[in-house]
């Protein structure tokens, strides 16, 4: 099975093919994801979240997301991998290096991930100078806001619209590959898209992007702090897990497992 890379991925967006990534934390999820063929798995520091059972992923540590990212790196055969680079980890050009080179080479990253602002631009320079691969992350930023209730859609005015699309010009003219935007106005989103040549990946910010991002806990309705606003109305009174369960505890109840 050949293992897919960014002239795929780019591929993709060129042929407007749909780029499907899920998070995975263990190699059993990343099995089952890469099975059923999605294009990109992301440990992504939400394992603060579905993993820890924290509030946020403010917590979340280079060594977590090597440990997982080893883990999940044992499940994948097709799949591209990225990491997230979590938060004060790339605080100065040689830490962030230190960081990702961490978990490039002891997790076995194909990329990092990086919630990285305007004025970091360098670091995210000097990391693609060492030639990390870089993914960037623009609109909201999990790591820079403690409470999920202070969420909002990005994007909504002219003025917020251009600062966006300014962002992700410059992480694309740094030399980024990816950009992950989450919760960004749809049409914004749609506007950089067709503006960006490195495709864009979306969480809460419509279909329009080039692809779609999910925490793969969250397809399956078992995210430890319930479903984002966005997928609420996607069945959201399904839990196939808990009903599997459900059904397999009472066989074993009966004695018929
Ligand atoms: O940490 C994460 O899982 C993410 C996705 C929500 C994009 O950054």
């Amino acid at each position: 099975m050949i293992k897919k890379n960014l002239k795929y991925l780019l591929s993709l967006k060129k042929n407007n093919i749909v780029i499907t990534s899920v998070t995975s934390y263990d190699a059993s999820f990343a099995k089952l994801a890469d099975e059923c063929g999605v294009d990109i798995i992301l440990v992504g520091d939400s394992l603060g979240e579905v993993i820890k059972g924290a509030k946020n992923t403010h917590s979340v540590t280079v060594d977590e997301i090597c440990y997982h990212t080893n883990n999940v790196s044992k499940g994948i055969k097709q799949a591209y991998l990225i990491s997230d680079m979590p938060k004060n980890s790339f605080s100065t050009k040689r830490q962030a290096l230190a960081n990702a080179i961490k978990i490039t080479k002891k997790g076995l990253a194909d990329m990092i991930k990086i919630e990285s602002t305007p004025k970091q631009l360098e670091i995210v320079k000097h990391l693609i100078k060492n030639k990390i691969k870089v993914c960037g992350h623009i609109g909201i930023q999990p790591q820079k806001i403690s409470n999920k209730k202070l969420y909002r859609k990005i994007g909504t005015t002219a003025r917020e619209t251009e600062t966006l699309v300014r962002d992700a010009l410059m992480l694309q003219d740094s030399g980024v590959k990816l950009i992950v935007a989450e919760c960004i106005d749809s049409g914004c989103a749609e506007k950089i898209r067709n503006i960006l040549k490195i495709p864009l990946i979306g969480i809460g910010s419509g279909k329009k992007c080039d692809g779609q991002i999910r925490v793969i806990y969250d397809i399956f309705n078992i995210s430890f702090n319930g479903r984002p606003g966005f997928m609420k109305d996607q069945n959201s009174h399904k839990n196939p897990l808990k009903d599997f369960l459900m059904s397999y505890l009472k066989s074993m109840k009966n004695n018929t497992n």
